[in-house]
C-alpha cells in the first residue's frame, strides 16, 4: 500500500473511532470482553469487526457510516456465552432470538435512532424472515456473515488459502467487502 493509501486508512480509522469511542468505553459494552463468538474472538472483538467494515462499506456507498458503526458495536449485545446457552437455558434458537435481546440491551442503556434499531435487529436476516427497512442493515448482514466467517477459519487461512482453489475463489469474489 502507498503512502496515500496508508494516510487514507489512518483517517478512516481515527473517523471510526471518534464514531464508536463512547460505547467502547461503556461498562456494557465492555462486559462482551468475557465471551467468546468465533474461534478465538471475542464478541468485543467480533463487534469491533463488524462495526468496522460497516463504517468502511457504508461510508464508500454514501450510507450513514456513524450509524452503521454505531449499530455494528452493538448488534450482538446478548450478554452470555452461546456456546452453552441450550444446554443452560433449554433455549435452542439462540441464532434466531439473539437481535431481539441485542436491541433490548442496547436500548436499556443507549438512546437508538430507528436507523441502528433495523440493523442490530435485522442482522441475522434472511435467517430472521423479516427484512430489513434501511440499506445499511442489509450492509450488516453482509459484514456480519463475513467477519464470522473469517473469525472462525483465523489462523488456518493461510493454509486453506495455499490448498484450496475454491477457497481462494471464494474470497476474491467477495473481495468487495474489504475496505
Ligand atoms: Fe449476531
Ligand atoms: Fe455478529
Amino acid at each position: 500500500m502507498g503512502k496515500n493509501g496508508r494516510r487514507r486508512d489512518d483517517q478512516a480509522g481515527e473517523e471510526f473511532y471518534e464514531c464508536i469511542k463512547d460505547l467502547l468505553e461503556h461498562p456494557v459494552v465492555q462486559e462482551m470482553q468475557k465471551y467468546i463468538q468465533h474461534g478465538t474472538t471475542t464478541c468485543y472483538q467480533h463487534c469491533l469487526n463488524v462495526a468496522y467494515y460497516n463504517f468502511r462499506l457504508c461510508r464508500r456507498l454514501g450510507l450513514d457510516a456513524r450509524r452503521a458503526a454505531r449499530a455494528g458495536m452493538l448488534h450482538d449485545l446478548f450478554l452470555y456465552d452461546w456456546h452453552e446457552h441450550a444446554a443452560k437455558t433449554g433455549d435452542h434458537f439462540h441464532g434466531l432470538r439473539h437481535p431481539r435481546r441485542a436491541l433490548e440491551n442496547a436500548r436499556r442503556h443507549f438512546s437508538l435512532t430507528s436507523l441502528e434499531e433495523d440493523v442490530i435487529l435485522k442482522h441475522m436476516w434472511p435467517l430472521t424472515v423479516i427484512p430489513p427497512v434501511h440499506a445499511e442493515s442489509f450492509v450488516i448482514c453482509l459484514t456480519d456473515k463475513y467477519c464470522g466467517f473469517c473469525e472462525t477459519v483465523g489462523d488456518r487461512h493461510r493454509l486453506y488459502y495455499r490448498r484450496y482453489p475454491l477457497y481462494r475463489k471464494m474470497l476474491r469474489s467477495i473481495s468487495f467487502l474489504h475496505p
